[in-house]
C-alpha cells in the first residue's frame, strides 16, 4: 500500500482517530492551530487537507466556521469524517499535490500532521498557494525535518516512526527543511510564524527535542 493511502489498511485510522481524541487536551500544535483559527472570520471559507476523521474541522464547526471542506487521501478517513461531521463539511477525497479545487477557492487552508506525507512539498505548496485567495492563511504542522533527520531512511527514502506508544506505525518521506521553505515557497507567501514544539504523538516526545514544526503564512 502506498505511503498516501496507509491508513486505509487494517485499522490504522481507527487507532489513530482514537489515540489522538485521547490525546487532545495535551496537544499543543492543537492550540497553536486553534489560536490563529479563531481569530478569522467565521464567515472564512477554510479547507482542511489530510483532514483524516474530521477531529479538526468538527472543532472549527464548534467554534462558529460555517464554510468547511476537508480532503483526505484515505477512503476510511473521508468516510469516517463524512459520520462525525454530517453536513457540517464539504468531504471529498484528495491529495496535496491534486487538489480538487478551483483557484482561489479558499480563505484559510489548514493542515495538521499531513505534508510530510506528501512526496512532493513544491508542488503540494504550490497547490495550496494556488486554492488560496490573495491575503489567505496557510496554517500547518508537519513532522518536524531536524529530529526526522535522525531516523534511518530505507532504500526510498523513506522513514518509518512509531505514534501513541506504538500503537500507530507510519511511514512518509524524509524531508529537508529547505523543500518547506523554498524560494518558490517564499515567492508565494509571506512567513507569519514559525513554531517548534515537542508533541506528545509521535512516541520519540520522549528526547524532548521539537519533534513537531507549526508555521502560518501568508498568501501574497
Ligand atoms: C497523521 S494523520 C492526521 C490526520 C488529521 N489531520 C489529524 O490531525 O487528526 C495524516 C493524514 O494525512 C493523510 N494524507 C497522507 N498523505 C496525504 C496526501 N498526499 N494528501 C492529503 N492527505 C494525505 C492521511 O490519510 C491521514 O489522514
Amino acid at each position: 500500500m502506498g505511503i498516501e493511502k496507509q491508513y486505509d489498511s487494517g485499522d490504522t485510522a481507527k487507532k489513530y482517530s482514537e489515540a489522538s481524541i485521547e490525546n487532545l487536551e495535551k496537544d499543543a500544535g492543537r492550540r497553536f492551530i486553534y489560536e490563529q483559527i479563531s481569530a478569522l472570520s467565521r464567515t472564512s471559507r477554510l479547507l482542511d487537507v489530510g483532514c483524516g476523521g474530521g477531529i479538526d474541522l468538527s472543532a472549527y464547526s464548534k467554534m462558529g466556521f460555517t464554510n468547511l471542506a476537508g480532503i483526505d487521501s484515505s477512503r476510511k478517513f473521508v468516510d469516517e469524517a463524512k459520520e462525525t461531521l454530517k453536513d457540517t463539511a464539504e468531504l471529498k477525497e484528495g491529495t496535496f499535490e491534486c487538489i480538487p479545487y478551483e483557484d482561489g477557492s479558499f480563505d484559510v487552508v489548514t493542515s495538521r500532521f499531513a505534508l510530510h506525507y506528501s512526496k512532493d512539498i513544491k508542488k503540494s505548496l504550490k497547490e495550496v498557494a494556488r486554492v488560496l485567495k490573495s491575503g489567505g492563511k496557510f496554517i500547518a504542522i508537519v513532522s518536524n525535518p531536524v529530529a526526522d533527520a535522525e531516523e534511518q531512511k530505507d532504500t526510498d527514502g523513506n522513514i518509518t516512526i512509531t505514534l501513541f506508544n506504538g500503537k500507530v506505525t507510519i511511514t512518509f518521506p524524509q524531508h529537508s527543511l529547505d523543500e518547506y521553505f523554498s524560494e518558490e515557497f517564499l515567492n508565494d507567501f509571506t512567513l507569519e510564524t514559525k513554531y517548534e514544539y515537542c508533541g506528545n504523538e509521535q512516541d520519540r516526545a520522549v528526547s524532548g527535542l521539537p519533534n513537531a514544526l507549526a508555521i502560518s503564512a501568508k498568501r501574497k
